[in-house]
């Protein structure tokens, strides 16, 4: 990706990844290291946070914090407190929080109350509450990078609560852009499709054409650091390697 003379493109950089616990949220964090970052990878137990530094520990020239952290937590300011008081402003986060559980539910006639609940508390009001959090801690001129997948643009039967809250997600996402007004950090709403994650092929999820969670992250990090041909996009659709990436949705 860079010739040998130049320095990596996050080289001084701070980035934040909540979710780094996760399959994607690893994945950035190795990305993002491999760019030359300071990463804090986030996440709410210290025991899944030491496995994502072993998987990415010393693997770039970037430097790799961990910290027990949950940015969801209803109380934003705290969460800004103690972010900015160990490390300042940052020059991108990544947003890559979520739970679906197993990928098939009930239909939508037989969802109870309490799935309704649990999805909306896991997908989507644990985004508003880091978006709240989060996107003061960026600086100005750095980059806000949050996930949505592609069931928020199409029927998505047996699983409707992902869909909906990702619809609802890119919709936070695309109101934050506008009410920022080019004042803030820019901002990105990467909608994918299904990502090559390790928990994922553990369970038997796995493609070649599907992009891997590390590229995610090399794109990422490229967006962070205002490179390449997507850097003024803010609404990016990343369906899978072959279809590269849009910027309207490609039905
Ligand atoms: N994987 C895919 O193929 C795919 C496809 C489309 C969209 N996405 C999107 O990509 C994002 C990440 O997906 P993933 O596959 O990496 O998921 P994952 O492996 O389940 O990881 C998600 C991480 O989010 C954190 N989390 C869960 N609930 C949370 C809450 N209420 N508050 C704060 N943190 C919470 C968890 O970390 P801790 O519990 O350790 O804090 C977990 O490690 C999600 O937003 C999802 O919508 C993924």
């Amino acid at each position: 990706m860079n010739s040998t003379q130049e320095p990596p493109p996050l080289e001084g950089r701070t980035v934040l990844v909540a979710g780094a616990s996760g399959g994607i949220g690893e994945g950035m964090t190795l990305g993002l290291l491999q760019q030359g970052a300071v990463v804090v990878a986030a996440g709410r137990d210290a025991a899944r946070l030491r496995r994502v530094s072993d998987y990415a520990d010393g693997c770039g020239p970037g430097t790799l914090h961990t910290q027990v952290i949950d940015v969801a937590d209803s109380d934003s300011a705290a969460v800004r407190r103690e972010l900015t008081e160990r490390y300042g402003l940052f020059d991108g986060a990544v947003i890559s929080i979520g739970n679906w559980g197993p990928p098939r539910r009930a239909g939508i006639l037989d969802t109870t109350d309490e799935v309704w609940d649990e999805m909306i508390a896991d997908n989507l009001t644990s985004h508003f509450r880091a978006l709240r959090a989060v996107t003061p801690l960026i600086a100005p001129n750095g980059a806000l990078v949050h996930l949505s997948g592609f069931s928020a643009e199409i029927p998505y039967p047996g699983a409707a609560l992902v869909g909906a809250t990702n619809a609802a997600k890119k919709s936070l996402l695309r109101s934050l852009t506008a009410e920022l007004d080019g004042q803030g950090p820019r901002t990105y709403e990467l909608v994918i499709g299904p990502i090559r994650t390790r928990p994922r092929a553990a369970l038997g999820a796995d493609s070649p054409a599907w992009l891997t969670a590390l590229e995610l992250g090399h794109h990422a990090g490229r967006l962070v650091a205002g490179l390449g041909p997507w850097a003024d996009e803010p609404l990016q659709y990343l369906l899978d390697r072959a279809s590269g990436v849009h910027t309207t949705v490609p039905l």
